[in-house]
């Protein structure tokens, strides 16, 4: 591959684009055109669903029958078949390359739903940029991330590249992710397109079950699943992808009402739309489509421009066109959309843009190794510290389990990083020169099915290099591919060999800190009163070791909170923190109250609650003080407080805003995050913290489903989590 010349290329204006598309389509033959709705995999292909036929990509290629290439990363490759796409097809039209960069490119980032502990958007603009960046210098033009569905059931396997159970936080992240791909200019050789998916409702998934079916109502989609694509879109996303399920019996990918009325009309998403892999040619399977005929009608009518992988438009469209040429409008609208944007990539002017001969060298920067440690900090969750045991100092310490040795640290869509980029817990205290005694103490199965063999030796082993330590650490957990796709469970505990490790290490009567390697929320109550701490380690990527370890020694200060809650069992689900009150609300002081909104056979709080997260630091909330009790349309409310830092720890705290609507058209839940400020304070130090509010923050859908303000009486809340907070009530009128 030649070294390739990186002229600047120029940004042009739409207007500018759309003249030069309108030249080229009417250039265009049917089948050219029809071929730019196409996008192809490669031998190489990661595939998550039917396996691709590789055989006659580059014949498609140089018959201009292919618009993008699902999957390449490699650049070698993708100048190989760029090459053919310009210099030997017809039209000369370049390709573009789309990929799964969810949580990092070479360096790998904690998974989206840990990062999203963060409260840290800015962090997570600056984690996109640099995986921009990676992918760029690799050859690739869009990534399919951010993935914007909101999610309230952990046995969901793709909870992990989620940002959790809230609205308002989703929309902060689709912000924060759409820029730091795209920044400002997209002809720029560090940037990349993206693309927002699954639109729309797949976390809603019934049951948890992967690709299962989705109901709800229009003020649902609109008040908790719609915000986050609205914020991508109106933070200029270039792409949208549509996802697997039916949503209320419509299968997504040929469903006018969401691809046409809704993203097109009402949100005015003028960008282009694709389907997940495979997603259209399975409408047949959904029994909406007798073949795939059927399929390329009811998709292109819906409002499909892309169609990945599926084959139902390039084999079908030429000929439904001859039956009905008003079709081709449709076409032409979705190939000028997929035009465009190859314009505004500035991949007519440059088609090999940042594919680089030595493209290793821009990847795994210090900078990006020193972001990856600061991200994998901020995303460690403390769940529990008894007695303050947290951070140790000067122990002998015994570290036992499945995950102390283990650098499968990088969880589900871990682009192209490697386990030997990630050192293990073992290596990194040995790094330190801290000496730990060590045993596995049993394996890190990956299981389908939960098993209870378990190795009496092993364990055996483990128990004695116990005895003789004064603390032991317990690496425990789900295996980095037990999340993720095509990953739903309805066991969401700790496998049970590591259940029984743990007992065996209790009752040695030494004192457990317990990390949980997890892409998900998981089930612990089995153990966790058997451990005096518990940090919650999630799959934190290439800098996952030396995170923890820093964490576990205090030079890392624990500062993440939950954004999504913990059951105590499968049971619970769905449990999530904006519920609404009901008739008979539950009351946790009289449990024994047999007619409420209950389960009998449990504690109904959820073991960790959203917004949920310790920190060795103490923070003491002073009363709110709000600058009016009543407000109308166009006052500025500040609510504020004195926060205290009583403790010799330097800290991160995210403080959190809720409001609580008390009575209005519609039910609404007794707690609506609004606003949060992850502020820092010194040992033994004070900040006072303000937010403002104004009169469209308390806005919600109403009873004829506009999103409005109701005058009326509200709470504001303010505090540590869902249910640590002070309250001021106040009036809007
Ligand atoms: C997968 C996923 C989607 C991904 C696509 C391409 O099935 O659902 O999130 O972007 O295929 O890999």
């Amino acid at each position: 591959m030649i070294e390739l010349e990186k002229k600047e290329l120029s940004k042009r204006s739409s207007s500018e684009i759309e003249v030069l598309v309108d030249k080229l389509i009417k250039q265009l033959t049917i089948s050219e055109k029809i071929g730019q709705m196409y996008q192809s995999g490669h031998q190489y292909t990661v595939i998550t669903g039917p396996i691709f036929n590789a055989s006659k990509t580059v014949e498609n290629i140089r018959k201009g029958m292919v618009g993008s290439i699902l999957g390449m990363n490699e650049p070698e490759m993708i100048y190989n078949l760029q090459k053919v796409a310009v210099e030997e097809s017809r039209m000369k039209i370049p390709l573009l390359f789309c990929n799964d960069i969810i949580h990092g490119c070479r360096t790998i980032f904690p998974h989206n739903l840990a990062l999203s502990c963060s409260f840290n958007p800015k962090l997570v603009k600056e984690v996109s940029k640099i995986a921009a960046y990676e992918s760029a210098h690799c050859g690739i033009n869009l990534t399919f991330s951010p993935m914007l569905d909101l999610v309230r059931d952990p046995r969901w396997g793709r909870v992990m590249e989620s940002c959790g159970e809230d609205p308002f936080l989703l929309e902060e992240y689709a912000k924060a992710y759409v820029e730091g791909y795209q920044q400002d200019d997209l002809t720029k050789y560090d940037s990349i397109a993206s693309c927002a998916k699954h639109f729309i409702g797949y976390g809603a998934a019934s049951g948890g079950k992967e690709y299962n079916s989705v109901d709800m109502s229009d003020r649902t989609l609109r008040q908790y699943y719609l915000p986050p694509f609205k914020q991508a879109i109106n933070s200029g996303v270039k792409m949208i992808m549509t996802a697997f399920n039916t949503f209320n019996d419509v299968p997504v990918t040929a469903n006018k009402y969401l691809l046409t009325d809704i993203l097109r009309n009402e949100l005015k998403f003028n960008g282009v739309t694709i389907s997940d892999y495979t997603s259209s040619g399975e409408i047949i399977k959904h029994k909406i489509a007798v073949n795939n005929k059927d399929v390329a009608l009811k998709c292109l009518l819906a409002g499909l421009d892309h169609e990945m992988i599926s084959t139902s438009y390039v084999e079908e469209l030429e000929g439904l066109l001859e039956e009905n040429p008003a079709l081709e409008n449709n076409i032409n609208q979705s190939v000028k959309r997929i035009l465009t944007l190859k314009y505004e990539l500035g991949l007519f002017d440059n088609p090999y843009k940042n594919i680089y001969q030595n493209h290793q060298k821009y990847l795994l920067s210090e900078k990006a190794l020193n972001v990856a440690y600061e991200a994998a900090c901020q995303s460690i969750v403390l769940l529990k510290n008894e007695n303050n045991i947290l951070p140790i100092n000067n122990q002998k310490i015994a570290l036992i389990g499945p995950f102390i040795d283990n650098n499968n640290l990088n969880g589900a869509w871990g682009g192209q990083g490697k386990n030997s980029d990630c050192e293990t817990l073992y290596e990194v205290f040995k790094n330190k020169n801290i000496h730990v005694e060590y045993s596995q103490g049993t394996t890190d199965e990956y299981f389908e099915m939960p098993t209870d063999n378990v190795d009496l030796d092993l364990i055996n082993e483990a128990v004695e290099i116990v005895k003789d330590s004064d603390i032991v650490i317990m690496a425990c957990g789900e295996n980095q591919h037990m999340s993720g796709e095509g990953y739903s469970r309805t066991n969401i505990e700790l496998p049970n060999n590591q259940i029984k490790l743990i007992n065996a290490i209790s009752e040695t009567k030494k004192k457990i800190i317990l990390l949980v390697y997890a892409g998900r929320p998981l089930d612990i109550s089995k153990v966790i009163d058997k451990c005096e701490a518990v940090l919650y380690t999630w799959f934190l990527g290439t800098r996952t070791s030396r995170a923890i370890v820093d964490t576990v020694l205090g030079i890392n200060n624990p500062n993440a909170k939950l954004t999504m809650t913990f059951p105590r069992t499968v049971g619970q689900i769905p449990i999530y923190y904006n519920q609404l009150n009901t008739g008979r609300p539950y009351d946790k002081n009289n449990h024994g109250d047999r007619y409420k909104s209950r389960y009998v056979d449990i504690i109904n709080e959820p073991m960790f609650p959203f917004g949920y997260g310790l920190s060795y630091a103490k923070f003491i909330y002073g009363e709110l003080k709000l600058n009016q009790s009543n407000a109308n349309k166009i006052d500025i409310i500040t609510v504020s407080t004195v926060i205290t830092n009583e403790s010799k720890y330097d800290g991160y705290e995210v403080v959190q805003l809720y409001i609580e609507a008390m009575c209005f058209t519609v039910s609404r839940p007794n707690m609506e995050l609004k606003k949060f400020q992850k502020i820092y304070l010194k040992a033994n130090s004070s900040q006072t913290v303000v937010f403002e509010l104004k009169y469209e923050d308390f806005k919600y859908y109403n009873i004829d489903n506009m999103n409005i303000t109701e005058p009326g009486k509200y709470l504001i809340k303010l505090g540590t989590s869902s249910v640590d907070y002070k309250q001021v009530e106040i009036v809007l009128i």
